[in-house]
């Protein structure tokens, strides 16, 4: 009798502390999350307003912002890896993430490609073709938030 009441404690505080373990990790791996994701909307500032031509368009930065775009959309997979959901936090991330993984990840991939491409059309092309580009890589931005991201 004792000796099982002790293994059930035994248990409930191994458990516990498993649980609380896992939830500092799941807090820990949103905020890098949300970190890449906000320094890919760190940068995509200053070319949307180059884009929609109220502050002049600069080949350069506008060429540099998007490769760090395509370096930071590199890390969602790896970052959205670990399996939160049973974690309590302030995410819009959605479930959905972890039972369609792989949708998840091309869409990583296809807006990365996107990024790409826009990165080497800044560095050649015309501004109408760098605005086609680049609204071509907000559509993959959408196409992922769309289905994995909580609405504001
Ligand atoms: C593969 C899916 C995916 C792609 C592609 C994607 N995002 Fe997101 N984005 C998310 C998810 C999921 C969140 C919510 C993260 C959270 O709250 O934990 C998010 C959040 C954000 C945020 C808010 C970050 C914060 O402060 O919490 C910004 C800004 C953002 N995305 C911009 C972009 C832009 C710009 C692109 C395209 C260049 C893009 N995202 C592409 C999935 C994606």
């Amino acid at each position: 009798m004792i000796r099982r009441a002790v293994a059930m404690i035994v248990a409930v505080l191994v458990t516990t502390s498993t649980m609380a373990m896992d939830q500092e990790k799941a807090e820990k791996v949103t905020e890098v999350r949300r970190a890449v994701l906000e320094v890919v909307g760190w940068n995509i500032g200053p070319m949307a307003g180059m884009i929609k031509e109220r502050i002049p368009y600069d080949r350069e930065i506008f060429r540099r912002n998007a490769g760090r775009i395509a370096f930071m959309l590199e890390m969602v997979p790896e970052a959205f890896g670990p399996d939160t959901r049973e974690a309590v936090l302030e995410t819009e991330a959605l479930d959905v993430i972890w039972e369609e993984f792989d949708e998840f990840r091309d869409l990583a991939g296809e807006a990365r490609d996107k990024a790409v491409a826009l990165e080497a059309t800044a560095g050649s092309g015309e501004f109408a073709q760098v605005q086609a580009a680049f609204l071509e890589m907000g559509q993959a931005c959408k196409a992922c938030h769309d289905k994995f991201r909580e609405e504001d």
